[in-house]
């Protein structure tokens, strides 16, 4: 039926605000509430107002999850500021499947792209407008917000990643990314 014909885009991104619109979209967002254990400092996290939003994720999935040979697209939002010294970040994950890597680039703000391996050695990429950030498969990735504003990042990955949030949920990465002196710097676990 589609032969010849021309047709609009099914989803648009919003150039202002790398918001979605049209089909196949999901949307999460992550309030303090929902992150409980993830930041270290827990007298502070318990400060928090738990309705405080941290993050939330808008994703283009045109294909059913676990597609072979599929791609999702996604942004992700997170909120500036800090759980004790801690920067506000992602959960942070594995791929289910462990040899299935992703992009992600930076579209607006500063922050930070956390990584860990399955040695369990963590490093760091600066997050820009711009930056471009190719995440190997088996290497954990969390991004943190480390200016004033929001940081907006772009990302996309296979639809049979999967995502496995048990094990960073039980061991955690083996560095935290803390404000000292007002500088990000990863400190070992
Ligand atoms: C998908 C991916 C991103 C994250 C998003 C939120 O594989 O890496 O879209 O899902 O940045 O982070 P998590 O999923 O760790 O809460
Ligand atoms: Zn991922």
């Amino acid at each position: 039926m589609k032969h010849l014909q021309i047709l609009p885009p099914s989803t648009v991104i919003d150039p202002l605000n790398w918001c979605l619109r049209g089909s196949d979209i999901a949307e999460s967002e992550k309030r303090m509430k929902h992150l409980t254990g993830v930041f270290k400092d827990i007298g502070a996290f318990e400060q928090m107002d738990p309705e405080q939003l941290v993050y939330n994720v808008q994703a283009h999935l045109p294909v059913p999850e676990g597609t072979s040979g599929g791609l999702y697209f996604g942004t992700t939002i997170v909120q500036p500021g800090k759980v004790g010294g801690e920067y506000f970040m992602t959960r942070g994950h594995f791929h289910a499947l462990e040899d299935r890597a992703e992009y992600y680039w930076g579209v607006q703000g500063e922050g930070m792209l956390i990584l860990m391996n399955r040695e369990r050695e963590s490093w760091a990429e600066r997050m820009f407008p711009g930056s471009l950030h190719y995440i190997r498969g088996g290497v954990a990735h969390r991004i943190a917000n480390t200016g004033a504003a929001a940081l907006i990042i772009g990302a996309s990955w296979p639809s049979d990643a999967g995502h496995n949030y048990d094990e960073i949920s039980q061991h955690g990465f083996s560095a935290r990314l803390l404000d000292v002196a007002d500088s990000p710097t990863l400190i070992p676990e």
